[in-house]
């Protein structure tokens, strides 16, 4: 099987202003964004960890923004996280939920500077609320960039989180990097559409991927997080964690707010530790465009709404 061909139409129609408006506008959107949008407000953030850690889950946060094209709507969204920090530690919800930021949203378009800059402010105030960062990776031209700043992250911080794609033919070599023990790292077929010579174009290659990557982060003693609703990765996972001797509680399962719900209370009721990613906030549509080019059975749903409206 290709890896799935709808996702790079649909993830380059996504660029176009005229789908964006007939998305943003279209009456069946309200709904998938609901389902996989906390909200908008940081009240919203906060009611969603909060229903997580009463059954038990893990939350990641995640301030909505990408393509921030100037430093001042990178700083709003710098105050959104240290506001939701804030929050976080007064509802005494620190322990169950961390922070997830994009560099694209802290202002890497501007500058790598000024991103990086940003990200040590969250980092900062991540650490006086008690809990931690993870950056999410985005596409491969930003791989390096990315590796870098959570390099310079961990000097202060060692728990700060990476983000690796199986699908890139180069992650291998990154997982040997960064598969040392304590090390934080995010495990993730990859949700861009990526060129043939950097990505794996068969999905058989980007999941076989995924358990070589899964057994060198075990096998270096990182602490690894598996972000995946893959049936399959799920039960490999567990077993090659069971086979390398890593106790449940030396690594996590991490899915998206709103994708298979049971699966998470599942998984936790077993004992696992399981985090759930919760975007929120205003600027959703990115998002929402890599979730749809996910699941071409969400699209099929999705544009049937759009276009017989
Ligand atoms: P995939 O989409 O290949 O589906 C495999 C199988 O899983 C399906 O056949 C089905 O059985 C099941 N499944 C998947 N979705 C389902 C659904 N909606 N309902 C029911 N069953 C479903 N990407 C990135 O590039 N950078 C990043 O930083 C992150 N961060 C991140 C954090 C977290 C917590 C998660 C879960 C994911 C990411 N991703 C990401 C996205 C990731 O790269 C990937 O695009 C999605 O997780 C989809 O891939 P899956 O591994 O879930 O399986």
């Amino acid at each position: 099987l290709t890896v799935n061909p709808l996702r790079s139409i649909i993830l380059a129609a996504a660029g176009s202003d005229a789908v964006r408006k007939m998305i943003t506008t279209a009456p069946g959107t309200r709904a998938m964004v609901d389902r996989f949008v906390a909200g908008e407000s940081v009240d919203d953030a906060i009611n969603a960890v909060a229903a997580l850690a009463e059954t038990g889950r893990y939350a990641t946060l995640d301030y909505l923004g990408e393509d921030t094209h100037d430093a001042a709507q990178a700083e709003r969204i710098v105050q959104a996280y240290l506001t939701v920090l804030d929050r976080l530690h007064d509802a005494g919800l620190a322990a169950f939920a961390e922070v997830s930021v994009k560099l694209s949203a802290l202002g890497q378009r501007v500058s790598q500077r000024l991103a990086v800059d940003n990200a040590f402010r969250i980092c900062a105030a991540a650490e006086q609320c008690g809990t931690t960062v993870t950056v999410d990776m985005e596409d491969h031209t930003t791989t390096d960039d990315t590796l870098d700043a959570v390099a310079e992250l961990r000097k202060p911080w060692p728990d700060v989180g990476a983000v690796l794609q199986s699908y890139l033919l180069r992650t291998e070599d990154d997982v040997a990097a960064l598969a040392v023990p304590g090390s934080r790292v995010r495990l993730v077929k990859g949700a861009y559409a990526e060129p043939h010579n950097v990505a794996f174009s068969h999905s058989h290659d980007v999941d076989l991927a995924f358990v070589r990557c899964a057994n060198a982060l075990f096998a270096g003693g990182a602490y690894a997080m598996f972000g995946t609703h893959d049936p399959r990765l799920i039960e490999l996972v567990r077993d090659r964690a069971a086979a390398h001797g890593v106790p449940r509680d030396g690594y996590e399962f991490q899915l998206l707010y709103g994708v298979r719900p049971d699966e998470q209370v599942r998984l936790s009721d077993a004992g696992q530790n399981v985090r759930v990613y919760v975007p929120y906030g205003e600027q959703w549509y990115g998002y929402l465009m890599r979730r749809l080019a996910e699941r071409p059975a969400n699209t099929t749903f999705f544009l049937r709404s759009v276009v017989t409206r």
